[in-house]
């Protein structure tokens, strides 16, 4: 079977619904994208035209079945360790010990939403290792937590294998404390120590979701790089969630290419792209 076209009424039709499932808009820039990131499931479903996989979506069984194969298509999961490296020395050596301070709690939260294939919460793990290692009089618990809504994403998370390449953006120091090289036929391939990967705990969340209830209280969230691609009607319900699930005194952390527009009365301006829960006057 050839390329199927995805003509401009079957593109309407997957925009809106992307839009209302995940808050993601799709500009008509798109279409391509949409078309080539959605050719492998109309293979797999055998279908000859974009109708009638927006018919079958659409459908109760589609929705039972296909959403997650739609999502983990549609999404975009490109990530890297130590993305914004400033900010991984700005956890370890202002936000977290200050953190670690001021808590009279046992243990400390550190939430990675949308987090793709892992590559953000091992990077928070690394950082965290490293301070626990250094700060030997630290006696609280430190948890990380990290969801996405692609299940495909967040199983390579839990396997924590990556090409080597990968390992480019980790100093050589991190990488021979917390990197396996693979042997024989795996040699162009890394895994993250089980001592990093058993830090984080992976769950599926949609940022989208009305309210982030189930989410524990968090002492500082990651959520760089997703508001890219939403408008800021979602970006504020997003971060307005967000800002119910931090303690007071605690840390959002944007991406440095996101744009926050964000003029919320609980949280303020740290710098361009961290912002930190008030406490009450
Ligand atoms: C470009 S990656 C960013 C990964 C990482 N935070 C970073 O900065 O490198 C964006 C991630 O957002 C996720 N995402 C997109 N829409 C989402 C939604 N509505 N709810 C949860 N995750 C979403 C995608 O699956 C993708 O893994």
């Amino acid at each position: 079977m050839g390329l199927v076209v995805l003509g401009e009424d079957d593109f309407n039709f997957l925009k809106k619904y992307i839009y209302s499932l995940l808050g993601i808009y799709m500009i008509p820039a798109k279409r391509i994208l949409v078309q080539n990131r959605l050719q492998n499931r109309l293979k797999e479903l055998r279908m000859r035209s974009f109708n009638e996989y927006c018919e079958y979506i659409s459908s109760t069984e589609g929705k039972d079945k296909e959403t997650k194969h739609f999502i983990n298509a549609i999404t975009t999961n490109k990530t890297d360790f130590f993305r914004d490296p400033e900010q991984f020395d700005n956890l370890k050596d202002k936000i977290l010990p200050e953190i670690i301070e001021q808590s009279k709690k046992n243990e400390i939260v550190i939430w990675s939403a949308a987090c793709a294939t892992g590559e953000e919460p091992y990077s928070i793990a690394m950082t965290v290792k490293e301070l626990l290692t250094r700060d030997k009089h630290i006696n609280k618990h430190i948890k990380i937590i990290a969801s996405d809504i692609s299940t495909n994403a967040l199983g390579i998370a839990q396997q924590g294998i990556y090409s080597v390449s990968k390992a480019d953006s980790i100093s050589l120091a991190y990488q021979k404390k917390y990197l396996l090289r693979g042997q024989n036929d795996k040699m162009d391939l890394i895994k993250v120590t089980p001592e990093i990967r058993n830090m984080v705990e992976y769950f599926v969340l949609n940022l989208m979701e009305d309210h982030f209830d189930d989410v524990c209280e968090a002492d500082i969230i990651f959520c760089r790089n997703v508001f890219i691609y939403f408008q800021n009607a979602e970006i504020i319900k997003v971060i307005d969630n967000m800002s119910k699930r931090l303690l007071t005194g605690g840390y959002i952390i944007f991406g440095s290419a996101d744009t926050i527009m964000y003029s919320g009365s609980s949280l303020e301006k740290v710098t361009g792209c961290i912002y930190r829960k008030k406490y009450n006057k």
